[in-house]
């Protein structure tokens, strides 16, 4: 059984392939699941940390129904009935979505680990309520995908056909699953590797299903925060962050997160947007996608970086021209070092851009020169007086150095605490002041020396490991 703990990583999952006919209650899913009847039922859905509120507006917006926030960070659920339910694609914050089978607020987990067992078995009674035994002729009319469905369509009455004539049928297709255990908490007495084995056993016994890590037609969510127990189907096959992005880099940024910084600069149509330090061009790909009425300047200082947003477009673009919608996104492409924009004084709307976070060989030390450096230039491109950046790092001291040597052009507006692959980053919106750029002392800073390109792009790649949302 796979296991992940502290909600470190994020659980794979079935693509969203929900037809609209998942059935269940909204805390657990009754009987009535065989029936097809449209029913109220809970989604579960993983967002990026620190943007479980961007993801709730988002709900809001356009499902149009309110979305509790779970206290394991990284998590929200809302309600809505299977005819509606198609409309959970639209989404754009969501990571990984799955249907709840049941919570329990306060699970008293015994204290030794002999004794968990009994409760996994416990456990596993809202799932027998959903789903058929061996034996049984019905079925729940959902599945978490067409092709998984197809797959595993004539399991069950497969196998009690051979039970019932007892001559040689062709050979039943078991149903084949796995458990993935997200666990938070400090007072459990078992690891996630534990409770996962432990209740996928339990789920084997009972169904007859086979555990099956990599080829399974069904992944069974158990997610555990101290005594809070979550039990779900997953309903996507992979996460939906990786939506835009074929060709990747060392630190491709999650779309999702994207999603989450383009909503915090609100842009507005005939907004000038710019990712200065583009890298795979997944910030504004998301933008040019979801906020097409504005238009986006990608840019990088290494070659291969530019390279990649060029195929990443490309591979949209003929993604969708192969459907037969318009190809064009409003983005251009362009290498040059930050530092030196050729960009006109004033020109640009929003900067918005995952800055090199500088976490190892030393490049941490550059960034006393770079942020600063490219503060300075976002400054002088940014209308003063209504422009906008919204700019993720985890170098928080260098960074909040930087700001405050910007001599007022620059002023704070909201900082959302995410983590990016383990490490805990921070997403600055900055509002540029009406300052005019070119006079003060901090505007004639003389840098330390021209950023260096081929520098930056080994630091980047030493860094791939530790910054990569991926
Ligand atoms: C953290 S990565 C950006 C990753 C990007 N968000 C993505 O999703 O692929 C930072 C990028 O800044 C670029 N960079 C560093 N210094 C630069 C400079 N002076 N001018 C332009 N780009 C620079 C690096 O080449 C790297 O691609």
């Amino acid at each position: 059984m796979s296991s992940q703990e502290d909600g470190a990583a994020e659980q794979p999952g079935p693509d969203t392939t929900v037809g609209p006919s998942i059935s269940s209650s909204s805390s657990s899913l009754e009987s009535d699941a065989t029936t097809g009847d449209i029913i109220t039922v809970t989604i579960g859905a993983t967002v990026p940390t620190g943007f479980e509120h961007t993801a709730a507006e988002e709900v809001k917006e356009k499902i149009g129904v309110d979305a509790r926030i779970s206290k394991d960070r990284g998590r929200i659920y809302f309600p809505i009935s299977t005819d509606k339910l198609f409309q959970v694609h639209l989404l754009r914050s969501v990571d990984n979505l799955f249907v709840v089978v049941e919570e329990y607020d306060d699970y008293q987990f015994k204290q030794s680990k002999e004794e968990t067992a009994p409760k996994s078995s416990l456990m596993v009674s809202p799932l027998m309520r959903l789903w058929p035994t061996p034996s049984s002729k019905s079925h729940p009319k959902w599945r978490p995908s067409a092709e998984s469905q197809a797959k595993t369509e004539s399991a069950p009455e497969a196998e009690s056909s051979q039970q019932d004539s007892g001559e040689a049928a062709p050979e039943a297709k078991v149903m084949k699953f796995r458990v993935t255990c997200n666990r938070a908490g400090d007072k459990h007495s078992f690891s996630s590797n534990e409770a996962a084995r432990d209740f996928g056993g339990a789920v084997q016994e009972f169904f007859q299903w086979k555990a099956d890590m990599t080829k399974f037609d069904i992944e069974v969510l158990l997610n555990i925060h101290n005594v809070e127990v979550v039990i779900g189907i997953a309903l996507t096959e992979e996460s939906l962050h990786r939506r835009n992005i074929s060709h990747f880099g060392p630190t491709t940024l999650r779309s999702t997160l994207c999603y989450g910084m383009l909503r915090l600069c609100k842009p507005q149509a005939s907004d000038i947007i710019l990712d200065p330090m583009c890298g795979t061009g997944a910030i504004p790909l998301e933008g040019a996608i979801e906020f097409n009425s504005s238009f986006y300047v990608a840019g990088d200082n290494y070659d291969m970086a530019v390279n990649r947003t060029v195929n990443n477009i490309c591979h949209i673009q003929k993604r969708r021209a192969d459907k037969g919608s318009a190809p064009g996104l409003p983005i251009d492409t362009v290498r040059w070092d930050l530092c030196n924009l050729p960009i006109r004084t004033s020109s640009v709307d929003i900067i918005i851009t995952d800055m090199p976070f500088g976490k190892r060989m030393g490049s941490r030390k550059k960034n006393w020169d770079l942020y600063p450096s490219c503060l300075r230039e976002m400054a002088r491109v940014c209308r003063p007086g209504s422009g906008k950046a919204v700019l993720l790092t985890q170098d928080k001291k260098c960074f909040s150095k930087a700001i405050s040597r910007m001599g007022g052009l620059w002023r704070k507006l909201h900082t959302v605490w995410v983590n990016v692959g383990g490490l805990h980053a921070g997403v600055y919106l900055l509002k540029r002041t009406g300052a005019v750029f070119g006079q003060t002392p901090e505007d004639v800073y003389e840098s330390r020396g021209t950023v260096n390109a081929q520098g930056d792009e080994k630091d980047d790649k030493e860094l791939s490991e530790v910054t990569s949302g991926v």
